[in-house]
């Protein structure tokens, strides 16, 4: 095992970490009070290659790994997790998506530009009654012969409002359940694409959330991603890399938390001393530490196996699980270390555990995060057994 980041990859952290430090963190409080959309900073993200880091330079992609992906995301996440999660959906749920399985034309056609930034992608999976339950999909995907005639409602779609490219599944044959479900991309400016209004939400405020309706569509066959009915086996495959950049999204935001509480406790004083050097405080950052470096392997891990090409969707579910279940945990814990200070927006951290909340959210609730999981377990996936089935009953 080798633990060193490549100098290549401690460019890409350093770069981020600049970006964050020096164009995202003077506005961050603003945008998130307004719901204000960064549109210069995710322009300046495009112009830095961040939209596109893993697609290969022929599609006008960064041809990085994942494991800079990771890095960059966490660095950013530290600052501002809505630009992040923009950022997110388009690298991994969209553009990977779609030079896995995207036929050469799509790729020319789509790729080409959401890898540079010059258009945006979201992700259309979610609905009203089809969240965790993903394979109840009420979207209609007629087959009209020569196009599909598409109809429904989406929900909380990232970069709904600013996208030019949506990636939609929806049911052509509900007989065949999931195997009837297709991805179809879909352009916005296409007749019959509605943008709902934005949503008001608790965290990534900042970031573009919206209900999106589909109102007989008309989107050409070859518009289709793979084989008739591959619809929902490719959103969960894609979902499998899409929750590496949230959980690293979870370990920055929770790696900010604790760079605050961190500084915030060598500043103020109480009792006569610093207030680190109260146990009751210095536990809880010896403990944040701890648990932000146990997130960080698992996520770097997940990467790592998806860059071998390695069967990632559990590594990448426990990842996720476990960095948003320390992020939300730690976020909390900061604001406790800055006592009042923590509960008023100038100081950060009440904005990242807010943020935090969703990653215990999306792209599968840690509720399907342990779904996932259970099933790699119960199928004796994971560790190779040292005791007998008779011996560890006796145990
Ligand atoms: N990787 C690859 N394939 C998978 C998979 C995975 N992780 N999970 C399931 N599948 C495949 C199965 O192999 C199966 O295929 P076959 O029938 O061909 O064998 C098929 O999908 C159906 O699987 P299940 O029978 O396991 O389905 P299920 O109904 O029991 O549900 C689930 C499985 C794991 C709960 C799944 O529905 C799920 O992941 N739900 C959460 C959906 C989700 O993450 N939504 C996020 C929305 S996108 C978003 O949030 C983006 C954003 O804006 C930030």
């Amino acid at each position: 095992m080798y633990f060193e980041l490549t100098e290549e990859q401690q460019a890409v952290q350093q770069a981020a970490r600049d970006f964050a430090q020096n164009v995202l963190k003077p506005g961050v409080i603003d945008r998130d009070r307004e719901m204000r959309y960064p549109k210069e900073e995710v322009r300046q993200m495009a112009e830095m290659g961040f939209m596109g880091m893993m697609v290969s330079p022929e599609y006008n992609g960064g041809g990085m790994d994942t494991l800079s992906y990771v890095l960059a995301m966490e660095e950013i996440s530290k600052v501002d997790a809505s630009c992040s999660v923009i950022m997110s959906v388009n690298n991994s749920l969209v553009c990977w998506g779609l030079e896995q399985f995207g036929t050469e034309a799509q790729k020319r056609k789509y790729l080409t530009k959401l890898a540079t930034g010059e258009w945006i992608g979201a992700f259309c999976l979610s609905e009203p009654e089809a969240g965790s339950d993903a394979t109840s999909q009420r979207t209609t995907a007629v087959d009209m012969g020569d196009h599909y005639l598409l109809n429904g409602t989406k929900n909380w779609i990232t970069n709904g409002g600013t996208s030019r490219v949506h990636l939609v599944m929806a049911q052509t044959d509900a007989d065949k359940g999931h195997h009837g479900i297709n991805c179809l991309i879909v352009e916005t400016d296409w007749d019959g694409v509605v943008v709902g209004a934005k949503e008001d939400k608790l965290g990534i405020r900042a970031s573009d959330t919206h209900t999106i309706m589909y109102n007989d569509v008309k989107v050409p066959k070859e518009n289709r991603i793979g084989e008739d009915g591959f619809g929902f086996k490719f959103a969960m495959t894609v979902l499998n890399g899409g929750r590496i950049g949230i959980a690293a999204q979870a370990l920055g935001i929770a790696g900010g938390a604790y760079e605050l509480a961190l500084a915030y406790s060598k500043e103020r004083s109480a009792f006569g001393k610093p207030i680190s050097q109260h146990q009751a405080i210095a536990f809880k950052l010896a403990d944040m530490a701890t648990e932000i470096e146990a997130a960080k392997l698992l996520v770097y891990r997940a990467a790592w196996m998806k860059d071998q090409h390695m069967d990632f969707a559990t590594a990448s579910a426990m990842a996720k699980l476990y960095a948003s279940e320390v992020a939300m945990k730690h976020t909390v814990e900061a604001i406790q270390v800055h006592g009042g200070y923590g509960y008023v927006k100038e100081y950060h951290v009440e904005r990242l555990m807010r943020d935090a909340k969703i990653t215990q959210i999306y792209e599968g609730t840690s509720e399907v995060q342990r779904i996932v999981i259970s099933r790699a377990v119960l199928q004796g996936q994971l560790y190779q057994p040292v005791f007998g089935e008779r011996e560890a009953m006796a145990v």
